[in-house]
């Protein structure tokens, strides 16, 4: 029997928790030093609490554990679990640094375990759409396209690592990433990265646009930003177009504008609709609920582990890597 322990638990990790119960997936060990944090999230479960991962990893009776910590602490806690004989779900960005990624590679290889990473655009409903038609060929193939991301600044991260780029990679990896990797995904590794990025006063990037070609004509602008005004509203979305329609996802709707014809809002999967304590309504899991399905699905054995791969995970981080190089690099000042 699956039993998930989940490690971190801010933002992410009540997230996970409200989507293994909607998916009734027990989960059995939490852990957190902020004892407040964890008693919320140990409250959805009657999970057992525990003061660090390290300390989940080697008592609790877990079968897998789901890593939401800061970005560099993933590495070290991946690692451990694997070796410990346990599957491991682990956020994005799967880690920053060349020899974590090495570290991850070997264990996973070593050991055996299973791993998937928290790519989740490629588990949200309107990418998985477009993805699977661009798959297809029934639009023909794609000719351009932007993918966007924009916030306000994120101010939840404890101890504020988000802002610290030795921590988080900053905008570029924490923010970017999840565009950049559904475009590989979508695309492939492209053949050309141009970029241009925005500072704050410290040197950080704020804001960055990528340029990717591929071939000859095919050119895909990837934006991210995260310092707008707190009245900004989060803002994700893409315009592609494909020889036979354009696809736009514009505030949450998807619509499909055909060379020829009227534009349509394309059928898409109903989500799980059931009662959730994140906001009410399930699709505020959105892809989270279908990343986690996945994963325990194939910790059942019902599929391989296949969409989010540690391996295609740290390709997407190199990638964005290569673009912050392309800007001009992390910290100009
Ligand atoms: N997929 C997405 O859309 C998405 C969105 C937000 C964050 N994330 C990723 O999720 C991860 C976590 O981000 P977050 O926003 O939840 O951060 P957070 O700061 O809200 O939560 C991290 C938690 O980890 C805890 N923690 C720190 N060290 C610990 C340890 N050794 N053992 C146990 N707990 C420990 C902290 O106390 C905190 O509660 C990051 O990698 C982030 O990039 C992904």
């Amino acid at each position: 029997m699956i039993k998930i322990g989940i490690i971190g638990c801010g933002f992410m990790g009540d997230m996970h928790a409200a989507c293994y119960k909607a998916l009734g997936v027990p989960v059995t060990a939490v852990a957190d030093p902020r004892a407040d944090f964890a008693k919320k999230v140990a409250d959805k479960s009657g999970a057992r609490i525990y003061e660090s991962g390290e300390a989940l990893i080697e008592q609790a009776d877990v079968t897998a554990v789901d890593i939401c910590l800061p970005t560099d602490r993933h590495a070290s806690h991946a690692v451990a679990a694997m070796r410990k004989g346990l599957d491991v779900f682990v956020e994005k960005p799967i880690c920053i640094r060349e020899e974590e990624m090495e570290l991850i590679l070997k264990t996973e290889r070593e050991t055996g375990r299973k791993l998937q990473v928290g790519q989740v655009i490629r588990f949200w409903t309107e990418y998985v759409w477009l993805k699977e038609a661009a798959d297809s060929g029934r639009f023909g193939r794609v000719l351009c396209g932007e993918f966007r991301r924009l916030s306000a600044l994120p101010t939840w991260a404890s101890e504020g690592w988000l802002h610290r780029p030795e921590r988080s990679g900053g905008l570029a990896v924490d923010m970017h990433v999840h565009d950049v990797d559904f475009v590989r995904y979508l695309l492939g590794e492209p053949d050309t990265v141009t970029a241009r990025a925005y500072r704050d006063s410290s040197g950080l990037i704020q804001q960055i646009y990528e340029l990717y070609g591929y071939g000859n004509d095919v050119s895909i602008c990837i934006e991210a930003g995260w310092d707008y005004p707190p009245s900004f509203p989060f803002d994700a979305g893409f315009r592609v177009k494909l020889e036979k329609a354009a696809v736009v996802l514009n505030a949450g709707v998807l619509t499909v504008y055909p060379q020829q014809g009227e534009a349509y809002h394309p059928e898409l999967p109903a989500e799980y609709q059931g009662d959730n304590d994140v906001g009410g309504n399930i699709s505020s899991l959105g892809g989270y609920y279908n990343e986690l399905k996945y994963f325990v699905e194939g910790l059942r054995g019902e599929h391989p582990l296949e969409i989010a791969t540690a391996q295609e995970a740290i390709r997407s981080v190199r990638l964005v890597k290569k673009g912050i190089e392309a800007a001009g690099g992390l910290i100009l000042k």
